[in-house]
């Protein structure tokens, strides 16, 4: 079985193929960053635009890195929700035209259940894979929750933001010092550079047995702080580096500690880190550092895996399809998680 699958959830156009084993056949992904660049964040509209650019060739190039193109495709997933509405529209108008065209099944995919179950995907490596059940921190630009994952479609929430997501405070911390857009990346190199103790910030939502996270009070430390200190100067290298370092150390420290306190707490000795914040070197070493110590695995997949990609929803989909669902052509676009209050990511 080869699912093509068609992810256009935010920024990320992305088409792929793998098999029922979660084996990646083609991944191609068309970034927007340089569209989005100039404003230090996703501009809905833009997206959009770029998607309805990028999905034809995107689609195109996936189909022929395989066997018989499009004629070697059995099923086609793709990402329902949640994300943009008008970048959703776009990959679920694309799936449901080659759906019907080609007589293929169709199946809806919760891009967050892609998320979850990217451990599992394989390019060519032989690494050791969790057994259910884990524990998940999925950490993106638009996503930071822990989750509970039992098996495929059976997947609870055990604490998530209360207000950013953990990239999008990366994104925003690096607008501030001017660093560029995406802020991750850079924010992540410089602290390797600077003192974490130079500046103090405060550690958000520090009780032990709280899963629940905030990064906007932390963010609002770090303006406050260059308001204060650099009203009239502009820091200099150093002093930016001596931020990040400070700023990540903070950011690390509450999404490495509460992921291994959810472990504690389930008695899930198994950790898995997603999402494109699962990029950070810091998050890595602070998490292993701190699973070693109570007897945790951590699987981190590669950051391919990690990112938005559609390799993601091609493997959730093929699972679905396995497990006997099938979606008409009247599937429909979510932009919020339906779960978000019942505490389950799909009943
Ligand atoms: O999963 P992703 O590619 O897209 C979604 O947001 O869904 O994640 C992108 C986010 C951005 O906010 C980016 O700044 C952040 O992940 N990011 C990082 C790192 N690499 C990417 N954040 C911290 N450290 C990194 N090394
Ligand atoms: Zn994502």
């Amino acid at each position: 079985m080869r699912v093509l699958g068609i992810e256009s959830s935010c920024d990320e156009t992305g088409a792929a193929v793998v098999d029922g084993h979660g084996e990646v056949l083609a991944d191609v992904v068309a970034s927007q960053v340089k569209e989005h660049a100039p404003y230090g964040g996703v501009v809905p509209e833009l997206a959009s635009r770029a998607h309805m650019r990028n999905i034809l060739p995107v689609l195109r190039e996936a189909c022929r890195a395989i066997d018989g193109g499009l004629g070697g495709v059995d099923a086609i997933a793709v990402t329902q929700g949640p994300g943009l509405s008008g970048a959703l529209l776009v990959g679920l108008q694309a799936a449901k035209a080659l759906a019907y065209a080609r007589d293929l099944p169709l199946v809806g995919v919760d891009h967050l259940e892609g998320h979850l179950l990217s451990v599992f995907l394989r390019r060519g490596d032989t690494d050791p894979r969790p057994t259910f059940p884990y524990i998940a921190l999925l950490a993106s630009g638009g996503h930071t929750a822990i989750y509970r994952v039992d098996g495929p479609g059976t997947t609870s929430i055990l604490g998530q933001t209360r207000d950013d997501a953990a990239g999008e405070a990366y994104d925003k911390v690096a607008k501030l010092l001017g660093l560029g857009y995406p802020g991750g990346p850079i924010v992540d190199r410089l602290a390797a550079t600077g003192d974490p103790d130079a500046v103090p910030l405060p550690m958000p939502m520090a009780k032990r047995s709280s899963l629940e996270f905030s990064f906007s009070g932390l963010k609002t430390a770090v303006a406050q702080y260059l308001k204060k200190e650099f009203a009239s100067d502009r820091p200099t290298e150093a002093q930016v580096a001596n931020v990040c370092a400070s700023f990540q150390r903070v950011a690390v420290e509450t999404l490495a500690r509460k992921s291994l306190e959810a472990c504690r707490q389930t008695s899930i000795p198994r950790l898995v880190l997603t999402g494109g914040v699962a990029a950070n070197r810091g998050l890595r070493a602070r998490s292993r550092e701190l699973a070693a110590g109570q007897e945790v695995e951590v699987f981190i997949p590669p950051i391919a895996s990690c990112t938005d990609n559609a390799a993601m929803i091609a493997y959730a989909g093929a699972l679905r399809l396995a497990g006997g669902a099938r979606d008409g052509l009247d599937l429909r676009a979510y932009s919020r998680d339906p779960g978000f209050r019942r505490g389950k990511i799909r009943a």
